[in-house]
């Protein structure tokens, strides 16, 4: 079974802003900018290098002569950017979409200089704080949403990631760690559409996976780089086994113009949720654990030093 949207349901997003995180060339990001660019959106590509923010406008100007884009340099993994960046997106005025597609997935272990465990900081914190001061933004728009990128790999967190984030205790395992990290962007989805509601804001929270997709996140995670010698092999590999980035970015633009209520999940209807047109998803109970959810909320705020909305 597969779900039944497409991206040629994506209504005209002429008039409409939307900032993607993560635009390298070839990934989700990249993708997502792409078919909203196509329809008309003026796109905002954040990322954490000029020369591949560079490289991404190039290359949707192939096909999109005439696409609005602009660009919005920022390290997700470092809360001191996160809110330089923030600084100068005021500039872009009111936001319509927000999403949130930056990733790491299992790189070794790593703690920045804000004292977060590198998944963390990257998928979880960096996200929270970059979306919580762009809020007054998305409020601007009048009818917003925040769409952040999670995964199937949030069933493989058996705890939520609520415990003291510059504490290192305990062994640094990879894979959960980066499972811990996608159960946070539901978590996090969840929690923030419930207080955005609450407080009467016109901005919804969504969220989206791709099922497995062919973009550089597994050699990047492993080797930091997505080229040369074994890197380039294992990018190659998971292209092989998987659907395309195109298709990845599907649910994400199915969550970012689909008229849907917020708290949606989107993900690929086919085998296992692997691959497909996308469609509404189901999540893990972790996932939907409110009391989870709550305190990952105020530990963030505390981590991140910012209380929203
Ligand atoms: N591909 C899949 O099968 C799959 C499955 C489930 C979920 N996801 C999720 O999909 C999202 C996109 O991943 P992808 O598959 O498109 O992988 P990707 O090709 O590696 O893209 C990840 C993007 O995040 C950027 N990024 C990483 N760390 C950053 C930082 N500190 N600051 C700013 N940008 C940073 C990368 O930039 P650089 O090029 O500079 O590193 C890149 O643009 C991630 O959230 C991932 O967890 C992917």
């Amino acid at each position: 079974m597969s779900g039944s949207w497409s991206p040629a349901q994506i209504p005209d997003q002429d008039g409409r802003t939307v900032l993607v995180t993560g635009t390298t060339r070839g990934g989700l990001g990249h993708h997502t900018a792409l078919e909203l660019a196509r329809r008309g959106a003026r796109v905002v590509l954040a990322g954490r290098g000029q020369g591949k923010l560079d490289e991404t406008v190039a290359t949707i100007r192939e096909e999109v002569p005439d696409a609005q884009l602009e660009q919005l340099v920022v390290d997700l993994s470092s809360l001191d950017s996160v809110r330089s960046a923030a600084g100068r997106a005021s500039a872009i005025g009111a936001i319509d979409v927000l999403v949130n597609n930056v990733g790491v997935m299992a790189p070794p272990y790593h703690r920045t200089l804000d004292g977060f465990e590198s998944q963390m900081a990257t998928n979880h914190f960096g996200p929270f704080l970059f979306t919580g001061l762009l809020l007054p933004q998305l409020v601007d728009s009048g009818d917003a949403r925040i769409v952040t990128v999670s995964s199937m790999a949030h069933r493989m967190a058996r705890t939520a990631p609520v415990e003291d984030p510059r504490s290192s205790q305990g062994r640094y395992r990879r894979w959960p760690a980066y499972g811990q990290t996608k159960l946070a962007n539901l978590l996090f989805t969840f929690e923030a559409d419930r207080r955005l509601a609450a407080a009467g804001l016109p901005v919804k929270a969504l969220a989206a996976h791709p099922g497995l997709a062919g973009t550089h996140l597994a050699a990047n995670g492993q080797f930091g780089r997505s080229r040369g010698g074994v890197a380039t092999i294992l990018d190659a590999g998971v292209k092989a086994v998987s659907q395309s980035a195109a298709a990845g970015a599907w649910p994400s633009l199915m969550a970012a113009t689909a008229d849907l209520p917020g708290s949606t999940y989107c993900g690929p209807g086919g085998i296992r949720e692997t691959r497909g047109r996308p469609q509404l998803v189901g999540c893990s109970s972790l996932a939907r654990d409110v009391e989870q959810q709550r305190r990952l909320w105020e530990i963030s705020e505390e981590a991140v030093g910012l209380r929203w909305p």
